[in-house]
């Protein structure tokens, strides 16, 4: 399973992209408004300029003429740039109109395996359902993971992929990999929780103190 940032943040962008993990990234309008005063395309273009993979910029308009209009627009700022439309009846007729041109979509705000199964059969390049969200309804989001692979894997005609979203927590991330998903979209922070451990923490101090006895041990021999 890959690995994408869920931020429009650049300075988080930057920092991951040099771990060597990092796979595409996802902005939302949520994610860019926390970005004051930043300019879409600029942002966009300066993500594609930090990472070799998909970028997903999201259309605002609610009806197919403007998300298609919106997604040539962007989709000529960078090659990467990946489409990203509501599953909604609109949404799908932009996939498939944008699919005619060759612009790869995201449809996203997936709640359940139907929207998934629409949006690949309209020819979404990624489909993402929003894990932490159901949860948050006292569903089960890595169910509806499960169901969109499982759906997936039985039609080999579909090459859609699964994009967990809404991503709350590490374990998510663990989760979304054992359940099928091909890619996860995480916040910064989860993934900075995602590679803490005190037995690392203890490790690193009780290597290094006795990496530093030793030396002192050597400095004291004639
Ligand atoms: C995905 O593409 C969305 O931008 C994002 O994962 C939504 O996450 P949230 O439910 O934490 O806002």
């Amino acid at each position: 399973m890959k690995i994408y940032l869920d931020t429009a943040n650049l300075e988080e962008i930057r920092e991951v992209a040099r771990w060597g993990i990092l796979s595409g990234v996802t902005t939302n309008p949520s994610l860019m408004a926390q970005e004051v005063g930043a300019d879409f395309e600029d942002t966009i273009r300066t993500i594609a300029g930090l990472v070799d993979g998909p970028i997903s910029a999201e259309t605002v308009s609610e009806d197919a003429d403007g998300m298609v209009a919106e997604g040539i627009e962007y989709s000529a700022w960078h090659s990467n740039v990946i489409i990203k439309v509501p599953s909604t009846p609109a949404g799908l007729e932009a996939v498939s109109r944008l699919g005619t041109m060759g612009i790869r979509t995201n449809v996203t705000l997936i709640f359940n395996a139907n929207q998934a199964l629409m949006a690949a059969l309209a020819g979404a390049f990624v489909v993402s359902p929003f894990v932490g969200r159901v949860d948050d309804m006292s569903h089960d989001g890595m169910e509806l993971i499960r169901e969109i692979s499982s759906i997936f894997e039985q039609n080999p005609d579909i090459r859609t992929g699964i994009l967990a979203a809404s991503i709350r927590h590490p374990r998510h991330i663990i989760e979304s990999a054992l359940a099928g998903a091909h890619i996860a979209t995480c916040p910064y922070k989860v993934l900075k929780k995602a590679m803490q451990h005190p037995l690392t923490d203890r490790g690193i101090a009780s290597f290094l103190a006795d990496w530093h006895a030793r030396e002192a041990s050597m400095a004291m021999q004639p």
